[in-house]
């Protein structure tokens, strides 16, 4: 159902808060619970469509997975190996890392599985996993462009590989990953330019071998691997929204608890502080193998830069967020060297320009980024968010220092990544209603 929200000028944003669970850690929680032996409990699950999406297909794949009354997720494993052939599609609704991970999973048990999605996720491209996942013995029926619904038959005898990876993608890693874990032998991913390093974390965290030497990522397969209990920090791409709101929104001052701030995921912090942002990362600590840290930012007065391009991977998805910034900031920032925006859940570059353009923003678009310079967003024609969650957040981020409220058309789409996204936004002092 189409769910349109208002977001008008607000603030000063205040409070202690905590956002929800990391989606990427989230995912990885699960899949790596369904194959170990034994009962692993997660903690700070996020509970967003995508996730909950890979706990329905880890279920029809043999594992059992339930929530008790308390909050917490229990994961029954089946070990390496022991995925059993669903009796129907498994449908991933919006989800790119959800589908890519679980056809490397998939690719190396002979079994027969044939993936879905929503409109979004049918247009994106799917031949950077198949390619390499078919060189393990996997075979592919589907469109000839790639797209869903795709069936994959998973090998027999699945033969570990050496890939170079062609695009800087962790999902792409991390499905040869999870490809290899049921492989005899070493599949080694090599990666010229690093993404996030969640899976190799994880795997290393449920005893899995796993080698990383320079640019190359050796995992030895056919491990069996023992239930272990997660703790899963919130996470900083959600949290984002909310450093871009209180450093633009005059008078905030807000913290966010317990949120990951592993190197490969903080490029937007970076970016922000080196805009001037006033953003202080307190009581720093290490949780089941990923970086922590309460993160208090209070309103700035930002300039613009040009953001280096190397230090895309790790704020790959913050870009929609970073134009937020960007508007408020004096003066010009420029972002390039990001086409695969334009095959995330949307085409990040195009729909950012469209919709800042109609709010009064200046912002020329580029093949591979876009320029923004400093203006007052105002309200226009309602921003359509094209089934994005990070535009519709992006969008009522802007309409908080909006002369007029700025209207998005479908808000829905926010129930993937991030579930009580404008309450929680409002109960620190913005303006988002129906
Ligand atoms: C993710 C990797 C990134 C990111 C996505 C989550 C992951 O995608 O955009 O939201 O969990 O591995 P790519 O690996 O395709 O860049």
């Amino acid at each position: 159902m189409m769910n349109q929200l208002k977001s008008g000028k607000s603030g000063p944003l205040k409070g202690i808060i905590t956002v929800p669970g990391d989606k990427s850690i989230s995912h990885r929680s699960l899949i790596m619970g369904a194959l170990a032996i034994g009962k692993s409990k997660i903690t700070g699950l996020l509970e967003g469509e995508d996730v909950l999406g890979t706990a329905e297909a880890m279920k029809a794949l043999g594992a059992d997975i339930y929530k008790d009354d308390q909050g917490f997720w229990y994961v029954h494993g089946v070990g390496i190996g022991g995925l059993c052939e669903p009796e129907n599609p498994l449908n991933m609704g919006n989800s790119g890392t959800g589908v890519r991970l679980l056809m490397g999973l998939v690719a190396t048990h002979p079994i027969k599985v044939t993936f879905t999605g929503d409109a979004s996720l049918s247009s994106r491209p799917m031949k950077r996993v198949t390619i390499p996942l078919s060189k393990f013995g996997a075979k592919f029926d589907g469109a000839d462009d790639g797209t869903l619904p795709i069936t994959v038959t998973g090998a027999q005898m699945p033969l570990p590989i050496e890939y170079e990876l062609p695009v800087a993608s962790a999902q792409v890693k991390s499905a040869i990953m999870l490809a290899g874990l049921n492989t005899p032998g070493i599949t080694t991913v090599i990666e010229k330019i690093p993404t996030r390093d969640h899976s190799e974390r994880i795997f290393d965290y449920f005893g899995v071998p796993v080698e990383i030497n320079g640019e190359n990522i050796q995992v030895e397969g056919q491990a069996e691997i023992t239930a272990k209990d997660m703790s899963i920090p919130a996470d900083p791409s959600s949290a984002s929204f909310f450093i871009v709101a209180a450093l633009i929104t005059e008078g905030s001052d807000i913290t966010i608890k317990n949120v990951g701030i592993n190197p490969a995921r903080t490029g937007l912090f970076t970016t922000l502080i080196e805009m001037g942002g006033d953003i202080t990362f307190e009581n720093t600590r290490q949780e089941c193998g990923e970086d922590v840290a309460d993160i208090r930012v209070r309103y700035s007065n930002l300039k613009g830069i040009e953001v280096p391009h190397e230090r895309a991977p790790s704020m790959i998805d913050e870009y929609p967020v970073l134009c937020v910034a960007a508007a408020h900031a004096q003066g010009t920032t420029v972002m390039r060297g990001i086409e695969e925006l334009r095959v995330k859940e949307s085409d990040r570059i195009a729909v950012m320009v469209k919709g800042l353009s109609s709010c009064g923003v200046e912002v020329t678009e580029h093949k591979d980024g876009m320029t923004v310079i400093n203006s007052i967003p105002k309200g226009g024609m309602p921003i359509k968010t094209h089934l994005d969650h990070r535009i519709a957040m992006s969008f009522l981020v802007l309409g908080l220092i909006s002369e007029t409220s700025i209207i998005i058309d479908d808000c829905s789409v926010i129930e993937t990544s991030f579930p009580g996204f404008a309450e929680l936004m409002n109960s620190i002092g913005a303006n988002i209603c129906p």
